[in-house]
């Protein structure tokens, strides 16, 4: 049986990564419909993707034979409006992340996926590189015994020296706070915080966060240092900044009786390393090959078709959203912020 697909916004991001995962993900996976606000640009991105159609009213897209599922990469913002509308439609959402801007965007994102009987899933494509899965089974395994500091960087390069690699511009939305919410924090931070909850098994109680930014003059960060307590007491580091030179980008979870190391693996491309030490021998496990995306998407149609929740899902979508917002309050106000429900 086939699952259709249709993408809501079709800049770089799908037309690098997500369009491509989906066509190459199992046989069972069809591109069908693409929505921009431009018919032109949909006509020409449907073709270069093999899509049957491209939409300029995402409504008619919705309406699409056989579409199953909508992957939204529209600006952060939209998010909420193009999930709850495509659940409204009895379509699944993969949405991409931020989930929303909001705590409140969040709860009616799943609340519409949840009435309708559809799935929500959130694009942490972290989840799906081996090294992590490996490492959340080694801590689960007690294999590291009780864990009691994490840290998780992603920031994105320059070349040092060098100089900065040439790069197409931004488009607008990125630097409209209304629009994307927050600066390095939105484009890596909630990767880097996601990942923890997933490798711990825990959620977070407290966050106290320094920013460059969160001030009138400056409200997009380009570096944020977020410091997350989890439940049982351990605390993790977040690193999220924009043009470092070479920078790390590692996962890293210490234990009362090892280390475990995601080496360079904080990263929209596939690679790095795992490594484990122990005191007495340090192993190493490189990842060679794979698509992180593929196997998001993959995922996510047998979570649909097995009727239970992706991995990630819109709770945990929410969750992050929860922390984030908390992190903005404690750059801005110089407190901790505990979280309801903690
Ligand atoms: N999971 C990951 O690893 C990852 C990586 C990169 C990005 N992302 C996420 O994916 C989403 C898309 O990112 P991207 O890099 O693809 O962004 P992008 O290149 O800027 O594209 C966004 C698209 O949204 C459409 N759009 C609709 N309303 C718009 C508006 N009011 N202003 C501007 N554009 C509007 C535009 O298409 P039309 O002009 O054709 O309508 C635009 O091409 C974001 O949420 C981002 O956070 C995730």
């Amino acid at each position: 049986m086939s699952f259709g697909w249709a993408i809501v916004g079709i800049g770089r991001h799908p037309d690098l990564r997500m369009a491509p995962a989906i066509r190459q993900a199992d046989a069972s996976a069809r591109l069908l419909a693409v929505c921009s606000r431009d018919a032109g640009r949909a006509g020409a991105f449907a073709r270069k993707h093999g899509a049957e159609a491209g939409y300029d009213d995402y409504q008619a897209m919705l309406r699409h034979p056989g579409v199953d599922a909508v992957y939204v990469a529209s600006p952060n913002a939209l998010h909420a409006e193009h999930t709850i509308a495509a659940a409204r439609a009895g379509k699944h959402v993969l949405c991409d992340k931020p989930m929303a801007l909001t705590i409140a965007d969040g709860r009616a994102m799943v609340d519409a996926c949840r009435a309708s009987g559809v799935k929500l899933g959130a694009c942490f494509h972290l989840r799906h590189h081996p090294a992590h899965k490996e490492m959340r089974r080694l801590i689960q395994s007690g294999r590291i015994g009780e864990p009691t500091m994490a840290e998780a960087q992603w920031a994105s390069g320059t070349r040092g020296l060098a100089g900065p690699p040439p790069r197409p511009a931004l488009q607008g939305w990125w630097e409209d706070p209304d629009l994307v919410g927050g600066g390095a924090t939105m484009a890596s931070g909630v990767h880097c915080i996601d990942l923890l909850r997933f490798l711990l098994g825990k959620e977070v109680t407290d966050v106290v966060a320094l920013t460059d930014g969160q001030t009138e003059a400056r409200p997009l960060e380009q570096r944020a240092g977020i410091t997350l307590r989890f439940q049982g007491g351990l605390l993790a580091q977040v690193s999220a900044a924009r043009m470092v030179p070479d920078p790390r980008n590692d996962a890293v979870v210490y234990g009362t009786n090892a280390r475990l190391s995601a080496l360079g693996t904080m990263s929209m491309a596939f690679g790095g390393e795992l490594e484990q030490a122990d005191g007495v021998t340090v192993a190493h496990t490189r990842y060679l090959k794979g698509d992180m995306y593929q196997s998001m998407v993959e995922a996510f149609q047998e979570a649909v078709g097995q009727g239970r929740e992706p991995d990630a899902s819109g709770q945990d979508g929410l969750r992050c959203i929860e922390i984030t917002r908390a992190a903005f309050e404690s750059a801005r106000t110089g407190r901790a912020v505990r979280l309801s429900g903690a």
